[in-house]
């Protein structure tokens, strides 16, 4: 007979899912900052391909909020908590590019293609630093990492020659 309490809380040894948080969280936490900059950037696109970008960066917020939810819901699998609060997301965070108002297509692109490659930065920490830690949680990265690197050639090929 098994009970809760005679079951391990968890698959893994707590190094490994204390590593895997200190990687996954920047991550999840982009992410999520990435929905919100992501729809003000869509709501105040103007200009030169409105429709096309407008469009596209609804497919990229819901992108990153599916990807926050698997980056997230990984921490938590292996037993931890993730603070991703509105207010900690803020203060730990970069600041987004993204414009308050109303901007041009070309410029609100690149701001959104920043944001992005702030997020590839810690996603690519979390490959490096979960290399030789957790393949699990390292192929979290690396899916994420995928996918947001196709949205970003999406949005760059709307300002490129
Ligand atoms: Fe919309």
């Amino acid at each position: 007979m098994s009970n809760a309490e005679t079951v391990s809380t968890t698959a893994v040894d707590p190094s490994v899912a204390a590593a895997s948080a200190q990687f996954l969280s920047p991550v999840a936490l982009g992410l999520q900052a990435l929905v919100v900059n992501g729809k003000q950037a869509h709501w105040h696109v103007r200009g030169a391909n409105f429709i096309g970008v407008h469009e596209f960066l609804d497919v990229l917020v819901e992108h990153a909020g599916d990807w926050a939810d698997t980056a997230a819901e990984r921490i938590v699998a292996l037993g931890l908590p993730i603070d991703a609060r509105v207010a900690t997301i803020a203060s730990k965070v970069a600041p987004t590019a993204v414009p308050a108002g109303f901007t041009r297509s070309d410029e609100i692109v690149l701001a959104v293609i920043a944001d992005i490659d702030a997020v590839l930065a810690d996603l690519e920490a979390a490959i490096e630093g979960l290399d030789e830690v957790d393949l699990t949680s390292q192929d979290v990265a690396i899916e994420i990492k995928r996918g947001l690197e196709k949205d970003r050639w999406f949005l760059f090929a709307h300002v490129s020659a």
